[in-house]
């Protein structure tokens, strides 16, 4: 059985008590947790054009907290100071697969909420300053030890350096410190302004979970609304009476205006395509995932031994409390009427053709795994 990162606590307390809500240390989350890359292997991928990388230098050429955008080369690591500096690489789940495997020990969370596993390396002293994100993460120590210092909540109102452009905190009051060792794991709510501090060179894994803020929510949505609304259809006088004053804009004439905006938000088909969509869209988009070859026949292939893997990179999610159900994959809404095949494909379940046996034998199963296959979210494995 599978060991839950989440110790003594356990999920239903974690979920509970802490997740969205408070930090948590867990010790030994993943005990004897041996890094599955070293830091020549992390700097590896920071070389790379398709990987996402950044450097913090605390005591940057142009002024504190410089940021610097990969990718790098081989140079720019060699003219670093020895101290006080830290190299982060996102989503590195899409890249390595005993990296994307961790990610496994987060299946008590919706995996469409998972957004992507940082790693950051630091020599002594490196860190990205004191600051919160928007975002839930757990923080796993990897290798070698460091110190975290965890903080107030704050908003967007909290005042940050005006000197770098990072947003690192102007001030930072220290509630709770914590010093972790590989294995050790942290999570912070959204919000909770935290502050790590490399003791000795370590590394440092962050699974970080993604949420439309409420403007994105708003801006989204409309936006899609919009383009299916005949432009005939406008804003319509309540009845004028004489009792509206020179100038006046009645109460009325408001909940008019309002009653457009409830009729979108009572729209729960618009509002369940739209999360759906949103929430499994892939985190770089615009890089290809799309196969060079394909089999000639899907069924033979993998009635022949083949099993098809998810590609790291896709995401998928189903939803089916209401009709019609609802498969949501890189997003995109494909049309599903088979809720069985929508759950497996959703699942960790390997694909097989003894998984797939009921699919394969209709005709839309077929044609929906095909489609996958040609996108890319499903492929081949060897
Ligand atoms: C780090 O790994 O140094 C930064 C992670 C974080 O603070 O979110
Ligand atoms: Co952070």
């Amino acid at each position: 059985m599978k060991t839950s990162v989440l110790g003594e606590i356990g999920e239903r307390r974690f979920l509970r008590e802490y997740w969205q809500r408070k930090p948590l240390l867990i010790r030994q989350a993943l005990p004897g947790f041996q890094s599955p890359l070293t830091p020549d292997e992390l700097a590896g991928l920071a070389l790379e054009e398709e990987v996402e990388s950044r450097l913090v230098l605390e005591r940057g050429r142009k002024g504190p907290w410089e940021l610097r955008n990969g990718p790098f080369t081989a140079e720019d690591f060699a003219k670093l100071p020895k101290t006080r500096w830290s190299l982060l690489v996102q989503a590195v789940d899409q890249w390595v697969p005993e990296v994307h495997a961790l990610r496994a020990h987060f299946d008590f969370l919706p995996a469409w909420r998972f957004d992507d596993l940082m790693i950051s390396y630091a020599p002594d002293q490196g860190g990205v300053g004191p600051h919160f994100d928007h975002y839930d993460v757990f923080l796993l120590q990897a290798t070698g030890r460091r110190r975290w210092r965890i903080g107030p909540a704050c908003t967007d109102a909290t005042p940050v350096r005006t000197d770098t452009s990072l947003r690192i905190l102007e001030h930072f009051e220290t509630l709770e410190e914590f010093v972790l060792e590989p294995g050790d794991m942290l999570y912070i709510p959204p919000g909770v302004s935290h502050w790590g501090i490399a003791e000795g060179e370590c590394m440092t894994f962050s699974i970080g979970f993604r949420a439309p803020s409420h403007a994105e929510i708003l801006v989204d949505i409309a936006n899609g609304a919009a383009q299916r609304l005949d432009e005939g259809l406008r804003y319509m006088d309540p009845p004028l009476g004489s009792d509206v004053q020179e100038g006046e804009i009645p109460p009325a004439a408001l909940r008019r205006v309002q009653r457009v905006l409830q009729e979108m938000a009572a729209d729960s088909e618009l509002v369940r395509e739209w999360f759906g969509r949103y929430m499994t869209q892939r985190k770089y988009a615009d890089l290809d995932i799309t196969p060079e070859a394909l089999p000639d026949d899907l069924r033979a292939w993998l009635r022949a031994g083949g099993v098809l893997e998810r590609h790291p990179a896709s995401r998928f999610a189903w939803s089916g409390a209401e009709a019609p159900f609802m498969l949501f994959v890189d997003g995109e809404a494909l049309p599903c009427d088979d809720p069985a095949l929508a759950r497996l494909l959703c699942s960790r379940a390997p694909l097989d053709a003894r998984a797939l046996k009921p699919a394969l034998a209709r005709q839309p199963g077929r044609a929906l795994l095909e489609e996958l296959v040609a996108r890319g979210a499903l492929y081949c494995a060897d």
